[in-house]
């Protein structure tokens, strides 16, 4: 497979805006991108396989491999005792153990390795090992876990005017409880990490993750070690959406225990059922609210509880429970509100990073209560949607004291309903519901809006590399990770165009902490806006080295030197990027350049989650169209027409494929996706038998996605926005296109239900009176 090498003709176009295929496409559907199992092994590499807790809570008291060890092939077992350094993985809660020590809280939870020559041998083996756990009580819900004042992590409130003055004025109330579902990553590569020791207590890790920098950290924090003497490296990961944020290190920490113990590479790969019942999930959250509302549907008071159902470890729950008060708001201005947030400790899987990162778990609550607002009404939801929109001179300050000030939502709304012809639809629905008994449509336009940067401060930042060789081609090696997202595609976009050379001429390499160090996690959306520009100013840095000797050589200023079509160009005369290149290495100019960008603006206070967190807001909206089947419950979304906000697009492909799959991603989370925990705490769902992503047979028959024509307002590069999470939002249209269509069956005006509204919940929520 050669054709990913070639170099096509120079395009003298510039490369941001155009849709460049991503720059792995041709060797992943020829099975040549290499990922982390694809890696040749190194002679004498040995296997892991974990060691799994089958109790959610108990007491440790004995761990016997003596059958496992007598398997073929089989070299030995880690244990919590074989770690060097801290026994505690240095997450920045410091509350989990690396391997269970004297309790296991999960099922799945684990215990050790087993180390074999074959990854089979080793599996095998580490399901013989015979483990002594003296059963204690588990918490397993969220409302048990309140009640019991079970947290990982202490409440956090934010209140904002006096919600119980704007419920006491309200003309009308509703109060009730709900919930949603979590939600497994099912990256199609499962969690591996490859470790080998080097020379003289170094080493080096191939891991699939979102976070090198986080695997680097906690690898030498256990073995013992400064950070300097690890370095991760990550070419691509084959899907991360959040789950290889920091699970991923865990792997590498495992693997890297092993290998030091046997002193030989280790490489640990799960397998998938392993990794369902392992890693966390999307948070699963559970609400109760009481919402006032006048007669036009405008909301006066909101009081919202919301719980979290975080797992056994903090993990990343608290940045994500906050992000889940900060989204509550979604597109509606909230008056008079008063949120307080629960990060509930349970014995399952601790719950995890997932695309949205606790957004999705914040729209769906207002969503769903201005849908039930306008059903008690009797008025359009869209009509009880524009009511509450943020405007533009006034209400629009958000509950966390952050004025919105890029608000497109109304324009945007007003033309997804021409567009969509949501009116009309409107009436063509009521009608062909009304002699359709067994079969009901349901439509519903929901917006949204999503704040862009990490909810931690401190991750706002990023370094990146550029080097010029000296044939003019181009490497740039940044802190952020390729999951399939295109992330490297834009940025080599970006400096192509910052050197005016063609795409083609730019090559982003591995993810390497010995590049880039202290990198924060590619997450939160935000890897292009971070990267991109650390890299633009990289290659600015060498730009500008350029233009001096290019000047020198004209006799002009270097301002008047310009980079185009792969020339550089002056007043007086226009020479090919390369030679100008190879003359400025003979006159012995720097070719190579890191860049550093933080993103301004942003700040905000932890104890009351007020300021300004986000740099900017992404804005979309969708109208999908639904059916279920009321006998069965069956539902389907037989159209979605998405218009969203991208700024000025970086790569339209990129980013409507990112839309797409972010659209069937959420479609999945809230009908089929179902994670069922038995009453021992064991995951049922833990196969692609039982847990049911959406396929290609899934995607609506109409599927039409248009991006909003103008720039992001703030100074972002090339004036782009993130795009990788805000549009997973977009489908909770479905969600309330299928409330819609209940609401239609049963006539009453109330459609109560809890996500995923997967066949059984539709049919029983046409059931309940
Ligand atoms: N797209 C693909 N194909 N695979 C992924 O794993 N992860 C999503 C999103 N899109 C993901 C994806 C998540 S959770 C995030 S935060 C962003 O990509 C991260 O990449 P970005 O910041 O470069 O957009
Ligand atoms: N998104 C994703 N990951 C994060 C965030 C966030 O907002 N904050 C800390 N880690
Ligand atoms: Mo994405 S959930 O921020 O990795």
């Amino acid at each position: 497979m050669s054709a990913p090498h070639t170099i096509k003709a120079a395009s003298s176009a510039p490369a941001c805006g155009s849709s460049q295929p991503h720059e792995s496409a041709a060797a992943q559907v020829a099975g040549a991108a290499t990922y982390v199992d694809d890696i040749a092994e190194v002679r004498g590499t040995l296997h892991a396989a974990p060691i799994l807790s089958p109790i959610a809570h108990g007491r440790l008291t004995g761990v016997d491999a003596a059958a496992a060890l007598a398997l073929p092939g089989v070299r030995g077992v880690v244990l919590a005792q074989d770690i060097p350094g801290d026994p505690v993985l240095a997450a920045f809660a410091h509350d989990e153990p690396i391997f269970a020590i004297d309790t296991v809280e999960h099922v799945g939870r684990v215990i050790g390795l087993v180390v074999a020559d074959t990854v089979m041998q080793a599996r095998k083996a580490a399901r013989a090992v015979v483990l002594d756990i003296e059963a204690l009580p588990a918490v397993l819900d969220v409302r048990e876990a309140l009640a019991a004042q079970s947290f990982v992590l202490p409440p956090v409130r934010v209140q904002r005017g006096d919600a119980q003055a704007g419920l006491a004025r309200a003309t009308h109330r509703l109060s009730g409880q709900f919930e949603v579902g979590g939600q497994e990553h099912f990256y199609l590569e499962g969690q591996i990490a490859y470790v080998l020791p080097q020379e003289q207590n170094q080493w080096l890790v191939y891991s699939s993750t979102q976070h090198p920098g986080e695997a680097q950290h906690w690898v030498a924090h256990a073995l013992g070690l400064d950070n300097h003497r690890v370095r991760v490296e990550c070419r691509r990961m084959g899907g991360g959406f959040g789950g290889k944020e920091t699970q991923s290190g865990h792997l590498a920490v495992w693997a890297a225990i092993a290998a030091n113990k046997f002193k030989c590479p280790v490489k640990l790969r799960l397998d998938r059922d392993d990794d369902f019942m392992i890693t966390g999930k999307r948070h699963p959250f559970a609400y109760d609210y009481t919402v006032g509302f006048d007669d036009t549907g405008l909301i006066t008071g909101l009081q919202l509880t919301m719980l979290a159902n975080c797992g056994f470890s903090a993990d990343l729950s608290g940045p994500v429970a906050d992000r889940a008060v900060f989204h509550a708001d979604n597109a509606s201005f909230l008056s008079d509100v008063d949120i307080t947030s629960y990060r509930c400790k349970t014995h399952t899987q601790s719950h995890t990073a997932f695309r949205g990162f606790g957004g999705p778990q914040g729209v769906i609550v207002i969503e769903t209560l201005l849908g039930d607002i306008a059903r008690h009404l009797g008025l359009d939801a869209l009509d009880v949607r524009q009511r509450n929109l943020y405007g533009v001179n006034d209400r629009n300050v958000t509950h966390y004291q952050m004025p919105v000030e890029d608000n497109i939502l109304q324009p945007l709304l007003e033309r997804l309903e021409q567009t969509s012809s949501y009116r009309e639809r409107r009436r063509q629905i009521a009608a062909w519901n009304a002699q359709s008994p067994v079969l009901k449509r349901g439509l519903a336009i929901t917006p949204v809006k999503f704040g862009i940067s990490f909810t931690a401060t401190l991750f706002n930042q990023a370094g990146a590399l550029v080097h010029v060789y000296t044939d003019g081609s181009v490497m740039v090696n940044h802190g952020g990770t390729e999951m399939g997202q295109g992330l490297h595609t834009k940025v080599a976009q970006i400096v192509a165009d910052e050197l005016g050379v063609p795409f083609e001429r730019v090559l982003v390499t591995a993810s390497d902490t010995a590049r880039v160090p202290n990198a924060s996690a590619t997450a939160a959306s935000s890897g292009t806006d971070l990267n991109g520009r650390a890299a633009q100013f990289a290659a600015r840095n060498v730009r500008d080295n350029l233009a001096a000797f290019a000047a020198g050589l004209d006799g002009c200023g270097a301002g008047a030197i310009r980079f185009a079509g792969g020339q550089v160009i002056s007043p007086k005369a226009s020479r090919p990027f390369a030679e100008v290149v190879q003359a400025a290495y003979a006159n012995r100019i720097q070719l190579w350049s890191d860049g550093f960008y933080r993103t301004p603006k942003i700040h905000y206070d932890k104890t009351t989650l007020t300021g300004r967190p986000f740099y900017y807001f992404a804005y979309g909206a969708a109208c999908t169209e639904v059916v279920i089947d009321t006998l069965t419950g069956e539902s389907r979304v037989l159209a979605a027409d998405i218009l969203h906000d991208v700024g000025t697009s970086l790569n339209p492909a990129l980013d409507i494929g990112q839309i797409e799959g972010a659209f069937i991603q959420g479609m999945g989370w809230l009908t089929t996706e179902e994670l069922v925990w038995d009453k021992k705490g064991r995951l049922a769902t833990h196969a692609p038998s039982t847990y049911k992503i959406p396929t290609a047979g899934d995607v609506p028959p109409r599927f039409t996605v248009d991006l909003w024509p103008e720039p992001n307002r703030e100074d972002n590069v090339f004036g782009s926005k993130a795009v990788g999470e805000p549009p997973f939002m977009l489908a909770i249209s479905v969600w309330e296109a299928i409330r819609d269509a209940v609401a239609a069956a049963r006539g009453d005006g109330t459609a109560r239900m809890d996500a995923p509204a997967t066949a059984e919940r539709v049919l029983g929520a046409l059931k309940v009176r």
